[in-house]
């Protein structure tokens, strides 16, 4: 959460904070700000402001010169959306921007006698407090000793007084990443979206080294001052995969994208029809023996893991757990050394995720993410990774990485059951030439937009509306319930199809939109029952199925008809329509879909 970026090098940083800022939106809009070099270097200037970026873009001064800055994007913890506690925050000689939470900011104030000398209800105010408290003209000896005082998460830029043309950067947990672009600069940012137009190599800020950006170069050191070579990486998409590309929304431009990231994500790993982990490096040995399965995630991943959980438990007959990671982390955990643990996550910074991650390796050496963020921290903490190649996600509603997600999931399933022996070759090539051709259904299915967008109108005078579905329907409709809610605000609520009538049944009414899934053919005939009870009560039935067509209205209000697959694999085409059911109802509410109040893409806080 926050978002951050500093830059010096030959250019003028405004523009590069600005719209580094922009592309870091995701990760927090609720104020913006940028603090850069004035006047050859004497002075700290800063502007900044409750909003989003373009609001912090108003009050900038249309020209300046200056190379070298830092900019942050809030998402809020410590104090309320103001523009005193925008960021940056200034106290003495240093200015900073910070991500985290500092935990022992109380004991901090008391320390240094802070009270009354700050402008800011934040946390980070203590910080750059802190660090001017050690400051005797030595930037590096101010940040090494400051933060050895401070507890909790925290990535922070910081700019001192005197010292033009230079950024320092450290972080504990809070992700950072750098690189130097030979004829721009240097940049460091929460992801490397914020300067892929200047390169796409990068490096992530290990925990606790500072680093020195000049325009000349960069410089990373550990905190006994010993140089340390940075681990450069390199990302295969480029700029233009990062913006909209006529799309209005990155939301809907992401949905579009679903065929190809799911093409990305599984043919690599497909050789002879059978699973191939080879180039993932990730072993059979991995698979052997496991006796259970524990999926750990957060949000949209932890729904995807549902899918998965549920396909494997039925696929294999062994025991699956799909835990909430904020829960698992404070709970007695039933993993031993046989569990194969699988952490799901779109960005890998998910701080529950992470710290979950970290508990369960306590218990079993068998730990496998799911990551799309290449060296994110959850893909360096576990000790095998298969990435999603899903490319960039931006929209706050996961999309695509939700699709990838199954995708990997399934691979993962057909894996266990080949290295064990509870599935048999012929089978497995049978479903994975079915989950090749699973794009292109997908692609297909987007032609329905129009009529899916149809359905908006009526969905957004909706106060409440319900997911319904039995098996995996049921746990994809978890899904489909969230990404409502999430962007067009109306109570939304899955149920498994039938267990609606021992309770929820009683808030249906004439017109409550219910959403039913029913494409498992072992229990269509009750799902259909299930619908027949809430019709009879009012409900406005949208229907997905298998069916060409249904002319019972008895059913549905509307029929959406799904290309034939087999049941295991409908829900990447469900998926699709009920994301974009949910981007259509945000827009017929005059919602932003890619930045929903109160919610953060990337969630670093605990
Ligand atoms: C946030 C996002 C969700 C996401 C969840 C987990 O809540 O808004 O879209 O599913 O975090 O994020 P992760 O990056 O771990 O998949």
């Amino acid at each position: 959460m926050c978002g951050i970026i500093g830059f010096t090098g030959s250019k003028e940083a405004q523009n590069i904070l600005l719209d580094g800022l922009q592309k870091l939106e995701y990760r927090g809009y609720d104020s913006a700000g940028i603090a850069f070099f004035k006047d050859n270097g004497s002075h700290v200037s800063i502007r900044k402001t409750a909003g989003k970026v373009d609001d912090l873009r108003a009050i900038c001064d249309e020209e300046n010169n200056s190379t070298c800055g830092i900019g942050h994007t809030r998402w809020a913890t410590h104090g309320g959306v103001t523009n005193a506690n925008a960021h940056p925050h200034k106290f003495g000689n240093v200015t900073l921007i910070h991500n985290g939470i500092i935990e022992n900011y109380h004991e901090l104030i008391e320390k240094y006698n802070l009270k009354g000398q700050l402008k800011s209800d934040t946390d980070s105010e203590i910080a750059a407090a802190v660090i001017d408290a050690h400051y005797d003209g030595d930037p590096k000896e101010a940040i090494k000793a400051a933060v050895k005082e401070l507890k909790g998460a925290f990535a922070f830029c910081v700019l001192f007084k005197g010292h033009p043309g230079e950024v320092y950067a450290i972080r504990n947990v809070s992700p950072m990443v750098a690189s130097y672009a030979a004829g721009a600069g240097a940049f460091i940012a929460s992801d490397i979206t914020a300067f892929i137009e200047y390169t796409n190599r990068y490096f992530v800020l290990p925990e606790y080294h500072l680093l020195t950006m000049k325009e000349d170069g960069i410089f990373l050191e550990n905190l006994s001052g010993q140089a340390v070579e940075p681990e450069f990486m390199t990302v295969d998409w480029d700029v233009t995969t990062a913006q909209k590309g006529g799309y209005p929304y990155f939301m809907i431009k992401e949905i579009h994208e679903e065929p190809t990231a799911l093409a990305n994500t599984i043919n690599p790993r497909i050789s002879d029809l059978l699973p191939d982990f080879s180039a993932d490096e990730v072993p059979d040995s991995l698979f052997a023996g496991v006796k259970d399965i524990t999926i750990i995630a957060c949000g949209t991943a932890m729904y995807a893991g549902n899918v998965g959980g549920a396909f494997i438990r039925n696929k294999l007959g062994i025991p699956v757990t799909v835990a909430i990671a904020s829960e698992f982390r404070y709970e007695r955990p039933t993993i031993s050394k046989d569990t194969l643990v699988i952490v799901a996550s779109q960005s890998g910074e998910t701080i529950d995720t992470l710290e979950a991650l970290k508990l369960a390796k306590q218990y079993t050496d068998r730990t496998l993410s799911i990551v799309n963020v290449k060296g994110s921290s959850i893909a360096r903490e576990s000790h095998h990774v298969l990435y999603t190649h899903g490319g960039p996600e931006i929209a706050v509603a996961s999309t695509k990485a939700y699709s990838v997600q199954v995708a990997v999931l399934y691979l993962v399933a057909c894996k266990l059951g080949l290295v064990n022996n509870s599935l048999n070759e012929a089978d497995v090539r049978d479903f994975i030439s079915d989950l090749r051709n699973i794009p292109s259904m997908v692609e297909e299915l987007l032609n329905q937009e129009d009529k899916i967008a149809r359905q908006a109108d009526r969905m957004a005078n909706a106060t409440d509306a319900f997911f319904i579905g039995r098996g995996l329907d049921y746990s994809l409709s978890m899904e489909g319930a969230l990404k409502l809610k999430e962007i067009s605000y109306i109570h939304a609520e899955a149920y498994a199809a039938g267990e609606l009538k021992h309770g929820t049944i009683s808030l249906i009414t004439d017109g409550t939109p219910v959403i039913a899934i029913a494409t498992q053919q072992n229990v269509y005939g009750k799902v259909v029952s299930n619908i027949r009870e809430v019709k009879a009560r009012g409900a406005y039935v949208i229907l997905l199925s298998k069916d060409k067509v249904i002319t019972d209205n008895t059913i549905c209000d509307v029929h959406f008809s799904l290309p034939a697959v087999r049941d295991e694999l409908t829900v990447f085409e469900s998926a699709v329509i009920l994301q974009i059911l949910a981007y259509y109802t945000s827009l017929g509410k005059g919602n932003n879909p890619d930045q929903p109040r109160n919610l953060a893409k990337s969630v670093t806080v605990e």
